[in-house]
């Protein structure tokens, strides 16, 4: 049996589209949604981010503002410019690219993003709304993942979904979001022992690794009919790669993602949602969890 490609892109236009309605609603009222974008030193990979970003962006409507600044930007500096954009009105979210460079504390300038305006979701504020189950603003690339199965309609209740991540952007949240839906979950990572075995237990596995040539997500790691969301990039061979070994994974899988056009375009949309919900709140308007 072969498992169904669960199609990224696809799902991303249909968040896309009702976002698009949704800009449109607000701007009928005045509002113009706006999301202030902040580049700091000259990693290429990250300003092609913050580039594909704005574009989607302009796609649906929403104002961009771009803050690109130099590698030797301060600490001092940075938490001005997000201090400013805190108060700007007419900015309703603030995407502080990451990494960082060296010199830069992520947790001190994350911590200074007004809460309302976090469109990634990771000021301590809302990563504790998260783990309380009351967040409105969610990290993109997890609330991207749990669009996933809802548009499926891939139950989770009781399911054993191993995570492999436990960074702040993905694993974390990812845990906390699965819980909500009555997930059995484990988070693994890299002094997990037996991964292997763990995997093979699971009902769903995560796998957001990223680095192909230490790690990949093989055939033999997954049960039958288990549902695998391939959330690692990496270049294999000069090409984009995820962790999961897909043509073979897909024979063994009930639903599987690729790489390219799984879980990327899904993290993307998400900050557009998450853009226009900030402006919402913003403007005092209910928004829907
Ligand atoms: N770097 C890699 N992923 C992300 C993300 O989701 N948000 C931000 N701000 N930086 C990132």
């Amino acid at each position: 049996m072969t498992g169904q490609k669960i199609d990224g892109i696809a799902v991303a236009n249909s968040v896309k589209d009702r976002v698009r309605a949704a800009v449109a609603e607000l701007k009928k009222e005045g509002i113009e949604p706006c999301l202030a974008t902040v580049l700091v030193g000259d990693d290429q990979a990250s300003a092609s981010y913050v580039t594909s970003k704005q574009k989607d962006c302009a796609e649906v409507g929403i104002a961009t503002k771009d803050h690109r600044l130099p590698q030797t930007f301060s600490q001092k500096e940075l938490e001005s410019l997000i201090d400013l954009l805190n108060n700007d009105n007419t900015v309703h979210g603030i995407l502080v690219q990451l990494p960082l460079p060296k010199q830069l504390d992520e947790f001190g300038v994350i911590t200074k993003i007004s809460p309302i305006k976090d469109v990634d979701g990771l000021t301590p504020y809302n990563m504790g709304l998260l783990a309380s189950g009351r967040a409105l603003l969610k990290p993109c690339t997890p609330s991207g993942i749990m669009e996933l199965f809802d548009f499926y309609k891939i139950d989770i209740s009781g399911k054993h979904v191993v995570i492999i991540n436990r960074s702040n952007l993905v694993g974390k949240p990812l845990y906390h979001l699965m819980l909500e839906k009555n997930a059995t979950v484990t988070t693994c990572h890299s002094k997990t022992r037996d991964l292997k075995s763990l995997c093979l237990g699971a009902d769903i596995v995560v796998s957001a690794v990223g680095n192909r040539s230490r790690f990949t997500l093989t055939q033999d790691m997954v049960k039958e009919g288990a549902v695998v969301i391939d959330v690692g990039t990496s270049r294999l061979d000069g090409k984009l790669a995820g962790d999961v070994d897909y043509d073979n994974v897909i024979k063994k899988a009930s639903y599987a993602t690729p790489v390219p056009g799984g879980v990327g375009p899904m993290t993307r949309a998400m900050l557009l949602k998450n853009t226009v919900t900030a402006t919402s709140i913003s403007k005092g308007i209910g928004t829907q969890r």
